[in-house]
């Protein structure tokens, strides 16, 4: 079987034959940023917004974008053509490939550029219905969560504390507040109002995230940003998990202790149907984008 097709700067290659200089400031440093965009029978989900938040990232790093919104775009279409189904796409730029290896930011130079595209990998049936485990940890990452920055181990280590614990994700807290999951952002349901944490450095603020705000507003959900103590997120109605691979999902045991009634509860089986819905108009719409 040959290797599925990837863009790397510019050119669409077997993935296996791509190949990145050990210099690569991404391998060296970590000093890249990069987007998962989900993609429906072909269009992508949110993918202005996608790529307005990979140009803030650039921007926050101090990287030159090598296409505008609508070019990458065109890349992502290009790519998507030779990847039917849905699909996960995942777009990655690195400061690119200097001479030596030196942590001051070298001036000029052309950034790696990579994409790929895999199967989406949205939860199951049963993961919908009976919710997810979650373990909670200190949120020991850096202060700049904001950037959706290649430099995972912050948070690769922080999932691993809940895949030790055979559970879906780590939901994080700093200084006794909520801020995300390893990989996700989350939502606390108390009397009828969804809450989330504010929208700043310590957290990636997800395109899903603004998503779930539009339809709770669209749909009449009552919808609070501000600091949740933990205490909060311990006595909540409701968990919910959110990201572009997940969807929305809800928190049905936090360290080993039942979220509300245990199971997924009225406002997750609501934001859940506004999302499919949402999801079933895009697939149904002709441009590859909303
Ligand atoms: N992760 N917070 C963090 C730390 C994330 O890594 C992600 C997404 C999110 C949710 O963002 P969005 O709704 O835009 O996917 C929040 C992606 C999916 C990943 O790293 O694979």
């Amino acid at each position: 079987m040959t290797a599925p097709l990837a863009h790397f700067n510019g050119a669409l290659l077997p993935l296996d034959q791509i190949r990145i200089s050990p210099l690569d400031r991404g391998f060296l440093f970590g000093d890249g940023v990069y987007e998962v965009v989900p993609a429906y029978g072909g269009r992508l989900l949110r993918a202005r917004e996608h790529f307005a938040r990979l140009q803030r990232s650039m921007d926050e790093i101090g990287l030159a974008n090598p296409h505008t919104i609508e070019g990458w775009i065109a890349e992502v279409g290009k790519l998507l053509a030779h990847h039917p189904g849905d699909q996960s796409v995942y777009i990655q730029v690195t400061r690119g490939v200097p001479p030596k290896r030196d942590h001051v930011i070298p001036k000029g130079l052309a950034p790696t550029v990579f994409m790929m595209a895999s199967p989406l990998p949205t939860p199951s049936r049963e993961m919908v219905e009976k919710g997810v485990a979650c373990v909670s940890a200190r949120d020991f990452r850096w202060e700049k969560c904001h950037i959706k920055s290649v430099s995972l181990l912050g948070n690769v280590l922080a999932r691993q504390v809940s895949a030790d614990a055979g559970a879906a994700e780590t939901v994080l807290f700093r200084d006794g507040f909520l801020t995300e999951a390893s990989a996700s952002n989350v939502f606390v349901v108390k009397g009828g109002t969804v809450l989330a944490a504010p929208q700043d450095h310590h957290i990636l603020l997800g395109i899903t995230y603004e998503l779930l705000q539009e339809l709770a507003r669209r749909g009449e959900v009552r919808f609070e940003v501000r600091p949740i103590p933990e205490a909060e997120v311990r006595a909540a109605d409701e968990l919910w998990l959110s990201s572009s691979t997940k969807e929305v999902l809800a928190i049905t045991s936090l360290d080993g202790r039942p979220v509300g009634a245990g199971v997924p509860g009225p406002m997750f089986r609501r934001m859940h149907a506004l999302f499919q819905d949402y999801k079933a108009k895009l697939a149904a719409a002709a441009a590859v984008a909303d």
